[in-house]
Protein backbone atom coordinates (compact mmCIF):
# COMPACT_ATOMS: atom_id res chain seq x y z
CA UNK A 1 0.00 0.00 0.00
CA UNK A 2 2.68 2.34 0.76
CA UNK A 3 4.44 1.47 -2.62
CA UNK A 4 1.08 2.24 -4.43
CA UNK A 5 0.75 5.70 -2.53
CA UNK A 6 3.68 6.89 -2.87
CA UNK A 7 3.93 6.32 -7.00
CA UNK A 8 0.35 7.65 -6.79
CA UNK A 9 2.31 10.74 -5.49
CA UNK A 10 4.78 10.67 -7.86
CA UNK A 11 2.23 10.90 -10.51
CA UNK A 12 0.63 13.31 -9.08
CA UNK A 13 3.46 15.79 -8.80
CA UNK A 14 4.28 15.23 -12.30
CA UNK A 15 0.57 15.78 -13.43
CA UNK A 16 1.37 19.40 -11.69
CA UNK A 17 4.65 19.97 -13.41
CA UNK A 18 3.06 19.39 -16.82
CA UNK A 19 0.43 21.86 -15.40
CA UNK A 20 3.01 24.77 -14.98
CA UNK A 21 4.73 24.07 -17.86
CA UNK A 22 1.17 24.32 -20.07
CA UNK A 23 0.73 27.20 -18.53
CA UNK A 24 3.82 28.78 -19.03
CA UNK A 25 3.63 28.21 -22.99
CA UNK A 26 0.28 29.58 -22.60
CA UNK A 27 1.53 32.85 -20.60
CA UNK A 28 4.54 33.33 -23.21
CA UNK A 29 2.51 32.14 -26.55
CA UNK A 30 3.89 34.59 -29.28
CA UNK A 31 1.56 34.08 -32.42
CA UNK A 32 2.33 36.04 -34.98
CA UNK A 33 -0.69 37.94 -34.96
CA UNK A 34 0.23 38.83 -31.61
CA UNK A 35 3.87 40.44 -32.85
CA UNK A 36 2.46 42.19 -35.02
CA UNK A 37 0.35 43.92 -32.51
CA UNK A 38 3.85 44.36 -30.44
CA UNK A 39 5.09 45.59 -33.92
CA UNK A 40 2.65 48.23 -33.97
CA UNK A 41 2.58 49.37 -30.61
CA UNK A 42 6.62 49.71 -31.49
CA UNK A 43 5.96 52.15 -33.41
CA UNK A 44 3.10 54.17 -31.81
CA UNK A 45 5.46 54.69 -28.94
CA UNK A 46 8.42 55.92 -31.01
CA UNK A 47 6.41 58.29 -32.84
CA UNK A 48 5.21 59.22 -28.74
CA UNK A 49 8.75 59.83 -27.29
CA UNK A 50 9.72 61.65 -30.10
CA UNK A 51 6.84 64.11 -29.77
CA UNK A 52 7.18 65.50 -26.23
CA UNK A 53 9.71 64.64 -23.26
CA UNK A 54 8.31 62.09 -21.33
CA UNK A 55 5.60 61.63 -23.98
CA UNK A 56 6.19 57.49 -23.51
CA UNK A 57 8.46 54.97 -21.75
CA UNK A 58 10.52 54.97 -24.72
CA UNK A 59 12.44 57.69 -24.38
CA UNK A 60 13.57 58.35 -27.59
CA UNK A 61 17.07 60.29 -26.42
CA UNK A 62 19.11 62.30 -28.74
CA UNK A 63 22.50 61.84 -29.32
CA UNK A 64 23.68 64.62 -30.79
CA UNK A 65 25.41 62.39 -33.34
CA UNK A 66 24.94 63.69 -36.89
CA UNK A 67 27.51 62.30 -38.97
CA UNK A 68 28.29 58.91 -39.16
CA UNK A 69 32.02 57.90 -39.79
CA UNK A 70 32.68 58.27 -43.46
CA UNK A 71 35.08 55.89 -43.56
CA UNK A 72 38.19 58.35 -43.56
CA UNK A 73 39.04 58.48 -39.54
CA UNK A 74 42.85 58.26 -39.25
CA UNK A 75 44.62 58.43 -36.27
CA UNK A 76 45.28 57.11 -32.78
CA UNK A 77 42.07 56.57 -30.18
CA UNK A 78 41.10 55.36 -27.21
CA UNK A 79 37.81 54.08 -25.99
CA UNK A 80 36.51 53.05 -22.84
CA UNK A 81 33.80 50.40 -22.72
CA UNK A 82 31.35 50.60 -19.32
CA UNK A 83 27.99 48.84 -19.45
CA UNK A 84 27.95 45.19 -19.38
CA UNK A 85 29.42 42.44 -17.57
CA UNK A 86 33.10 43.71 -18.68
CA UNK A 87 34.52 46.68 -18.32
CA UNK A 88 37.20 47.27 -21.08
CA UNK A 89 39.96 49.99 -22.40
CA UNK A 90 41.08 49.81 -25.70
CA UNK A 91 43.52 51.71 -28.46
CA UNK A 92 42.78 51.49 -31.89
CA UNK A 93 44.98 52.98 -34.93
CA UNK A 94 42.81 53.76 -37.66
CA UNK A 95 44.41 53.79 -40.81
CA UNK A 96 42.09 56.59 -43.17
CA UNK A 97 40.50 53.84 -45.76
CA UNK A 98 37.32 51.96 -44.75
CA UNK A 99 37.78 48.75 -43.37
CA UNK A 100 41.72 50.03 -42.57
CA UNK A 101 41.53 49.50 -38.87
CA UNK A 102 44.79 48.98 -38.47
CA UNK A 103 45.88 48.20 -34.98
CA UNK A 104 43.53 47.51 -32.22
CA UNK A 105 44.49 46.49 -28.39
CA UNK A 106 42.68 45.56 -25.68
CA UNK A 107 42.46 44.94 -21.62
CA UNK A 108 39.27 43.55 -20.58
CA UNK A 109 38.17 42.88 -17.22
CA UNK A 110 34.90 42.07 -14.90
CA UNK A 111 33.89 45.18 -12.87
CA UNK A 112 34.27 44.34 -9.91
CA UNK A 113 30.67 43.55 -7.96
CA UNK A 114 31.16 46.21 -5.20
CA UNK A 115 31.55 49.10 -7.54
CA UNK A 116 28.09 48.46 -9.22
CA UNK A 117 27.02 49.84 -5.52
CA UNK A 118 29.84 51.95 -4.74
CA UNK A 119 30.17 55.71 -5.05
CA UNK A 120 31.17 57.96 -8.44
CA UNK A 121 34.14 58.63 -6.71
CA UNK A 122 35.26 55.07 -6.64
CA UNK A 123 33.52 53.57 -9.94
CA UNK A 124 35.20 56.32 -11.65
CA UNK A 125 38.92 56.41 -9.67
CA UNK A 126 38.41 52.87 -10.76
CA UNK A 127 38.30 53.33 -14.37
CA UNK A 128 40.75 56.02 -14.63
CA UNK A 129 43.35 53.70 -12.97
CA UNK A 130 42.90 50.71 -15.67
CA UNK A 131 43.02 53.78 -17.74
CA UNK A 132 46.22 54.96 -17.04
CA UNK A 133 48.17 51.57 -16.56
CA UNK A 134 46.81 51.00 -19.93
CA UNK A 135 48.19 53.55 -21.67
CA UNK A 136 51.51 53.53 -19.61
CA UNK A 137 51.70 49.97 -20.98
CA UNK A 138 50.73 50.64 -23.95
CA UNK A 139 53.25 53.71 -24.78
CA UNK A 140 56.09 51.66 -23.59
CA UNK A 141 55.85 48.80 -26.03
CA UNK A 142 54.65 51.04 -28.77
CA UNK A 143 56.10 54.56 -30.00
CA UNK A 144 56.73 57.68 -27.25
CA UNK A 145 53.85 59.13 -26.42
CA UNK A 146 51.88 61.42 -28.91
CA UNK A 147 52.73 65.16 -28.61
CA UNK A 148 48.89 66.24 -28.81
CA UNK A 149 46.56 65.30 -26.40
CA UNK A 150 45.36 61.84 -26.62
CA UNK A 151 41.35 61.49 -27.49
CA UNK A 152 39.03 59.23 -26.30
CA UNK A 153 35.45 57.69 -27.05
CA UNK A 154 33.93 56.81 -24.00
CA UNK A 155 31.18 54.09 -24.35
CA UNK A 156 28.88 54.28 -21.39
CA UNK A 157 25.57 52.17 -22.29
CA UNK A 158 23.09 53.39 -19.71
CA UNK A 159 20.31 56.04 -20.50
CA UNK A 160 22.07 59.92 -20.74
CA UNK A 161 20.16 62.62 -21.81
CA UNK A 162 22.79 64.30 -23.99
CA UNK A 163 24.01 67.66 -24.08
CA UNK A 164 26.20 67.22 -27.20
CA UNK A 165 27.85 64.35 -28.93
CA UNK A 166 30.60 64.30 -25.97
CA UNK A 167 28.93 65.19 -22.64
CA UNK A 168 25.65 64.09 -21.05
CA UNK A 169 23.94 63.37 -17.18
CA UNK A 170 23.03 60.31 -16.48
CA UNK A 171 18.79 59.51 -16.24
CA UNK A 172 19.06 56.37 -14.15
CA UNK A 173 20.41 53.20 -13.84
CA UNK A 174 19.65 49.65 -15.45
CA UNK A 175 21.37 46.04 -15.42
CA UNK A 176 22.15 46.29 -11.54
CA UNK A 177 24.26 48.60 -11.46
CA UNK A 178 23.14 51.36 -8.79
CA UNK A 179 25.96 54.33 -8.14
CA UNK A 180 23.37 56.77 -6.57
CA UNK A 181 25.01 59.80 -6.45
CA UNK A 182 25.62 59.08 -9.76
CA UNK A 183 22.23 59.75 -11.21
CA UNK A 184 22.31 63.06 -12.82
CA UNK A 185 25.53 63.95 -13.06
CA UNK A 186 27.94 64.96 -16.14
CA UNK A 187 29.02 61.52 -16.95
CA UNK A 188 32.08 63.12 -19.11
CA UNK A 189 33.02 65.47 -16.34
CA UNK A 190 33.44 62.72 -13.64
CA UNK A 191 35.44 60.79 -15.61
CA UNK A 192 37.41 64.10 -16.55
CA UNK A 193 38.07 64.98 -13.05
CA UNK A 194 38.90 61.19 -12.19
CA UNK A 195 41.95 61.52 -14.83
CA UNK A 196 43.05 64.25 -13.57
CA UNK A 197 43.11 63.21 -10.14
CA UNK A 198 45.57 60.62 -11.50
CA UNK A 199 47.62 63.24 -13.37
CA UNK A 200 46.18 62.10 -16.69
CA UNK A 201 45.42 64.62 -20.11
CA UNK A 202 43.00 62.78 -21.93
CA UNK A 203 39.99 64.56 -23.25
CA UNK A 204 36.86 62.58 -24.09
CA UNK A 205 35.77 63.71 -27.08
CA UNK A 206 32.30 61.31 -27.98
CA UNK A 207 30.11 60.17 -24.71
CA UNK A 208 28.37 57.35 -26.96
CA UNK A 209 25.70 54.51 -25.94
CA UNK A 210 26.66 51.10 -27.18
CA UNK A 211 24.13 50.85 -29.76
CA UNK A 212 25.28 53.88 -31.35
CA UNK A 213 29.04 52.98 -31.67
CA UNK A 214 27.59 49.76 -33.24
CA UNK A 215 25.29 51.54 -35.54
CA UNK A 216 29.11 53.83 -36.29
CA UNK A 217 30.70 50.21 -36.84
CA UNK A 218 28.04 48.70 -38.71
CA UNK A 219 27.17 52.22 -41.26
CA UNK A 220 31.41 52.11 -41.90
CA UNK A 221 31.14 48.61 -43.08
CA UNK A 222 27.85 49.15 -44.90
CA UNK A 223 26.19 52.40 -45.81
CA UNK A 224 23.07 50.60 -45.90
CA UNK A 225 23.16 50.27 -42.05
CA UNK A 226 20.09 52.25 -40.57
CA UNK A 227 19.52 50.64 -37.09
CA UNK A 228 21.76 48.65 -34.45
CA UNK A 229 20.09 46.52 -31.87
CA UNK A 230 22.16 45.13 -28.65
CA UNK A 231 21.47 41.73 -27.17
CA UNK A 232 23.39 40.96 -24.33
CA UNK A 233 23.53 41.64 -20.32
CA UNK A 234 20.80 44.32 -21.69
CA UNK A 235 18.91 45.17 -24.68
CA UNK A 236 18.67 48.26 -26.30
CA UNK A 237 18.52 49.93 -29.95
CA UNK A 238 19.20 52.95 -32.60
CA UNK A 239 18.44 53.59 -35.29
CA UNK A 240 18.59 56.91 -37.89
CA UNK A 241 15.93 59.59 -37.83
CA UNK A 242 14.88 62.58 -40.00
CA UNK A 243 15.88 65.61 -37.98
CA UNK A 244 12.08 66.91 -38.72
CA UNK A 245 11.14 63.67 -36.81
CA UNK A 246 12.38 64.88 -33.97
CA UNK A 247 9.24 66.86 -32.81
CA UNK A 248 10.48 67.44 -29.33
CA UNK A 249 13.62 69.04 -30.31
CA UNK A 250 12.03 71.63 -32.81
CA UNK A 251 13.83 74.81 -32.95
CA UNK A 252 16.88 72.95 -30.74
CA UNK A 253 18.30 71.35 -33.82
CA UNK A 254 19.72 73.55 -36.69
CA UNK A 255 20.49 70.59 -38.67
CA UNK A 256 18.14 69.35 -41.58
CA UNK A 257 19.29 66.41 -42.06
CA UNK A 258 19.11 63.14 -39.56
CA UNK A 259 20.48 62.31 -35.66
CA UNK A 260 20.85 59.04 -34.27
CA UNK A 261 18.63 58.10 -31.71
CA UNK A 262 18.89 56.51 -29.03
CA UNK A 263 15.68 54.57 -27.98
CA UNK A 264 16.46 53.00 -24.76
CA UNK A 265 13.44 50.17 -25.95
CA UNK A 266 14.77 47.98 -22.95
CA UNK A 267 12.10 50.13 -21.20
CA UNK A 268 9.32 50.27 -23.91
CA UNK A 269 5.78 48.56 -22.48
CA UNK A 270 2.48 47.34 -24.42
CA UNK A 271 -0.35 45.93 -22.82
CA UNK A 272 -0.03 43.31 -25.76
CA UNK A 273 3.01 41.77 -24.09
CA UNK A 274 3.01 38.34 -23.24
CA UNK A 275 3.15 38.47 -18.90
CA UNK A 276 3.57 35.54 -17.11
CA UNK A 277 3.63 35.63 -12.88
CA UNK A 278 6.98 34.92 -12.89
CA UNK A 279 7.75 38.18 -14.88
CA UNK A 280 6.03 39.74 -12.05
CA UNK A 281 7.55 38.58 -9.59
CA UNK A 282 10.83 39.02 -11.08
CA UNK A 283 10.03 43.08 -11.97
CA UNK A 284 8.84 43.17 -8.14
CA UNK A 285 11.89 41.79 -6.84
CA UNK A 286 14.64 43.74 -9.10
CA UNK A 287 16.27 46.61 -8.04
CA UNK A 288 14.52 48.87 -10.60
CA UNK A 289 10.39 47.60 -10.23
CA UNK A 290 8.07 49.35 -13.03
CA UNK A 291 11.39 49.76 -14.91
CA UNK A 292 13.26 47.89 -18.48
CA UNK A 293 9.77 45.79 -18.92
CA UNK A 294 11.05 45.02 -22.52
CA UNK A 295 14.86 44.26 -21.12
CA UNK A 296 13.44 41.86 -18.07
CA UNK A 297 11.44 39.59 -20.71
CA UNK A 298 14.51 39.54 -23.32
CA UNK A 299 17.97 40.62 -22.56
CA UNK A 300 20.91 37.91 -21.20
CA UNK A 301 20.59 39.26 -17.89
CA UNK A 302 17.84 37.92 -16.62
CA UNK A 303 16.43 35.05 -19.05
CA UNK A 304 18.26 32.48 -17.00
CA UNK A 305 16.66 34.27 -14.21
CA UNK A 306 12.87 33.45 -15.81
CA UNK A 307 13.95 29.74 -16.18
CA UNK A 308 14.86 29.92 -12.25
CA UNK A 309 12.02 31.03 -11.27
CA UNK A 310 9.73 28.20 -13.03
CA UNK A 311 12.09 25.40 -11.77
CA UNK A 312 11.47 26.69 -8.53
CA UNK A 313 7.92 26.29 -8.89
CA UNK A 314 7.83 23.38 -10.30
CA UNK A 315 9.97 21.99 -7.68
CA UNK A 316 7.53 23.50 -5.01
CA UNK A 317 4.47 21.68 -6.35
CA UNK A 318 5.94 18.69 -6.79
CA UNK A 319 9.00 16.04 -5.78
CA UNK A 320 10.37 15.39 -9.10
CA UNK A 321 13.21 17.68 -8.29
CA UNK A 322 13.91 15.97 -5.03
CA UNK A 323 13.67 18.13 -1.96
CA UNK A 324 13.46 22.05 -2.80
CA UNK A 325 16.89 23.05 -3.35
CA UNK A 326 17.62 26.10 -1.42
CA UNK A 327 19.94 27.02 -4.26
CA UNK A 328 16.49 28.09 -6.46
CA UNK A 329 15.72 30.51 -3.96
CA UNK A 330 18.68 32.95 -5.14
CA UNK A 331 18.31 35.38 -7.55
CA UNK A 332 20.25 35.08 -10.79
CA UNK A 333 22.46 31.70 -9.98
CA UNK A 334 20.86 30.69 -13.40
CA UNK A 335 23.17 32.56 -15.44
CA UNK A 336 22.11 32.63 -18.98
CA UNK A 337 25.09 30.77 -20.78
CA UNK A 338 24.20 28.22 -18.91
CA UNK A 339 20.48 27.85 -20.03
CA UNK A 340 21.84 28.35 -23.39
CA UNK A 341 24.07 25.15 -22.60
CA UNK A 342 21.23 23.24 -21.10
CA UNK A 343 18.79 24.41 -24.24
CA UNK A 344 21.70 23.16 -26.58
CA UNK A 345 22.86 19.97 -24.96
CA UNK A 346 22.65 17.28 -28.04
CA UNK A 347 23.18 14.21 -26.06
CA UNK A 348 21.31 11.61 -25.77
CA UNK A 349 21.11 11.34 -22.14
CA UNK A 350 20.83 14.86 -21.57
CA UNK A 351 23.80 15.09 -19.92
CA UNK A 352 24.58 18.51 -19.60
CA UNK A 353 21.86 19.37 -18.22
CA UNK A 354 22.34 17.04 -15.15
CA UNK A 355 25.33 18.42 -15.03
CA UNK A 356 23.86 22.22 -14.77
CA UNK A 357 21.49 21.32 -12.21
CA UNK A 358 23.60 19.44 -9.98
CA UNK A 359 26.45 21.80 -10.11
CA UNK A 360 24.75 25.27 -10.15
CA UNK A 361 21.53 24.53 -8.11
CA UNK A 362 22.39 21.51 -6.10
CA UNK A 363 19.72 19.33 -7.68
CA UNK A 364 20.77 15.43 -7.62
CA UNK A 365 20.21 13.13 -10.50
CA UNK A 366 17.20 13.62 -12.12
CA UNK A 367 15.47 11.14 -14.69
CA UNK A 368 15.40 11.56 -18.35
CA UNK A 369 12.09 12.73 -18.51
CA UNK A 370 12.62 15.49 -15.87
CA UNK A 371 15.88 17.01 -17.95
CA UNK A 372 13.71 17.37 -20.86
CA UNK A 373 11.09 19.02 -18.89
CA UNK A 374 14.12 21.76 -17.88
CA UNK A 375 15.51 21.87 -21.59
CA UNK A 376 11.75 22.69 -22.92
CA UNK A 377 11.39 25.46 -20.30
CA UNK A 378 14.38 26.82 -21.25
CA UNK A 379 13.01 26.77 -24.75
CA UNK A 380 9.92 28.52 -23.87
CA UNK A 381 11.34 31.12 -22.11
CA UNK A 382 14.30 32.44 -25.02
CA UNK A 383 11.93 31.67 -27.60
CA UNK A 384 9.44 34.22 -26.63
CA UNK A 385 12.31 36.49 -25.66
CA UNK A 386 13.88 36.05 -29.42
CA UNK A 387 10.41 36.65 -30.76
CA UNK A 388 9.70 39.49 -28.97
CA UNK A 389 12.87 41.26 -30.15
CA UNK A 390 11.76 40.48 -33.77
CA UNK A 391 8.44 42.20 -32.81
CA UNK A 392 10.57 44.98 -32.10
CA UNK A 393 13.33 45.37 -34.91
CA UNK A 394 10.49 45.53 -37.29
CA UNK A 395 8.53 48.08 -35.13
CA UNK A 396 11.60 50.23 -35.61
CA UNK A 397 11.69 49.33 -39.60
CA UNK A 398 7.68 50.68 -39.87
CA UNK A 399 8.01 53.62 -38.50
CA UNK A 400 10.90 54.73 -41.08
CA UNK A 401 9.53 53.12 -43.92
CA UNK A 402 11.34 50.11 -44.27
CA UNK A 403 9.26 46.69 -43.49
CA UNK A 404 7.31 47.08 -47.01
CA UNK A 405 4.20 48.13 -46.09
CA UNK A 406 4.21 50.98 -47.65
CA UNK A 407 4.11 49.03 -50.80
CA UNK A 408 6.89 47.65 -52.84
CA UNK A 409 7.81 49.47 -55.58
CA UNK A 410 7.44 47.87 -59.44
CA UNK A 411 10.27 48.31 -61.46
CA UNK A 412 9.84 47.57 -65.43
CA UNK A 413 13.32 45.77 -66.74
CA UNK A 414 14.05 44.06 -69.46
CA UNK A 415 13.19 40.84 -68.17
CA UNK A 416 9.76 42.02 -67.36
CA UNK A 417 8.60 43.48 -64.09
CA UNK A 418 10.52 43.65 -60.96
CA UNK A 419 9.43 44.11 -57.40
CA UNK A 420 11.74 46.26 -55.74
CA UNK A 421 12.63 47.46 -52.23
CA UNK A 422 15.31 49.10 -50.92
CA UNK A 423 17.87 46.95 -48.44
CA UNK A 424 17.87 47.60 -44.91
CA UNK A 425 21.19 45.88 -42.89
CA UNK A 426 20.54 46.13 -38.91
CA UNK A 427 23.68 45.96 -36.57
CA UNK A 428 23.47 43.42 -34.02
CA UNK A 429 26.00 42.90 -31.03
CA UNK A 430 26.00 41.11 -28.00
CA UNK A 431 26.58 38.11 -26.49
CA UNK A 432 23.08 36.55 -26.20
CA UNK A 433 22.45 36.80 -30.08
CA UNK A 434 26.32 35.62 -31.11
CA UNK A 435 26.30 32.67 -28.83
CA UNK A 436 23.16 31.62 -27.80
CA UNK A 437 22.05 29.76 -31.55
CA UNK A 438 18.24 29.13 -30.48
CA UNK A 439 17.82 32.67 -29.44
CA UNK A 440 19.35 33.56 -32.96
CA UNK A 441 17.50 31.36 -35.14
CA UNK A 442 14.04 32.13 -33.49
CA UNK A 443 14.41 35.62 -34.05
CA UNK A 444 15.48 35.26 -37.46
CA UNK A 445 12.60 32.78 -38.04
CA UNK A 446 10.39 35.32 -36.64
CA UNK A 447 11.44 38.55 -38.69
CA UNK A 448 10.53 36.13 -41.86
CA UNK A 449 7.14 35.38 -40.56
CA UNK A 450 6.10 39.33 -39.75
CA UNK A 451 7.74 40.84 -42.55
CA UNK A 452 6.49 38.30 -44.99
CA UNK A 453 8.42 36.80 -48.22
CA UNK A 454 8.51 39.33 -50.27
CA UNK A 455 9.86 41.77 -47.73
CA UNK A 456 12.32 39.30 -45.18
CA UNK A 457 15.28 38.61 -48.33
CA UNK A 458 15.51 43.25 -48.09
CA UNK A 459 15.98 43.12 -44.54
CA UNK A 460 19.47 41.88 -43.09
CA UNK A 461 20.87 41.39 -39.57
CA UNK A 462 24.30 41.33 -39.85
CA UNK A 463 26.68 41.01 -36.94
CA UNK A 464 29.27 43.84 -35.80
CA UNK A 465 32.73 43.41 -34.33
CA UNK A 466 33.02 45.40 -31.27
CA UNK A 467 31.13 48.43 -31.80
CA UNK A 468 31.00 49.48 -28.36
CA UNK A 469 34.87 49.47 -28.72
CA UNK A 470 36.14 50.67 -32.15
CA UNK A 471 32.64 52.19 -32.99
CA UNK A 472 33.26 54.61 -30.02
CA UNK A 473 37.10 55.42 -31.63
CA UNK A 474 35.43 56.08 -34.72
CA UNK A 475 33.00 58.53 -33.69
CA UNK A 476 35.78 60.01 -30.81
CA UNK A 477 37.73 60.66 -34.63
CA UNK A 478 34.83 62.08 -36.16
CA UNK A 479 33.80 64.50 -33.84
CA UNK A 480 37.51 65.64 -32.67
CA UNK A 481 39.12 69.06 -33.08
CA UNK A 482 41.43 67.72 -35.80
CA UNK A 483 38.87 65.70 -37.94
CA UNK A 484 36.66 69.10 -37.66
CA UNK A 485 39.79 70.75 -38.83
CA UNK A 486 40.30 68.55 -42.31
CA UNK A 487 37.04 68.69 -43.58
CA UNK A 488 36.50 72.52 -43.40
C1 LIG B 1 20.50 48.82 -21.00
C2 LIG B 1 20.92 50.28 -21.03
C3 LIG B 1 21.13 50.76 -22.46
C4 LIG B 1 22.09 49.82 -23.17
C5 LIG B 1 21.58 48.39 -23.09
C6 LIG B 1 22.50 47.40 -23.77
O1 LIG B 1 19.24 48.70 -21.59
O2 LIG B 1 19.95 51.09 -20.39
O3 LIG B 1 21.63 52.07 -22.48
O4 LIG B 1 22.21 50.21 -24.52
O5 LIG B 1 21.42 48.02 -21.74
O6 LIG B 1 23.78 47.41 -23.20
Amino acid sequence: ALMVGRSVRRRRGWRRVVRVLEELEEGCATPVGRLRQVVDAMAVEMHAGLASEGGSKLKMLLTYVHNLPTGNEKGIYYALDLGGTNFRVLRIRLGGQRSAIIEHDVDRQPIPQHLMTSTSEELFDFIATSLKDFVEREENVSEPSQKERRELGFTFSFPVKQISSSSGTLIKWTKGFSVEDMVGKDVSQCLQQAMSRKGMDMRVTALINDTVGTLALGHYHDEDTVAAVIFGTGTNACYLERADAIIKSQGLLTTTGGMVVNMEWGNFWSSHLPRTSYDVDLDAESPNPNDQGFEKMISGMYLGDIVRRVILQMSQESDVFGPVSSKLHAPFILRTPLIAAMHEDDSPNLNEVARILKESLEIPEVPLNVRKLVVKVCDVVTCRAARLAAAGIVGILKKIGRDGSGGIASVKTKNGIHKKMRRTVVAVEGGLYTNYTMFREYLNEAMGQILGEDVAPYVIIKVTEDGSGIGAALLAASHSASEVVDSV
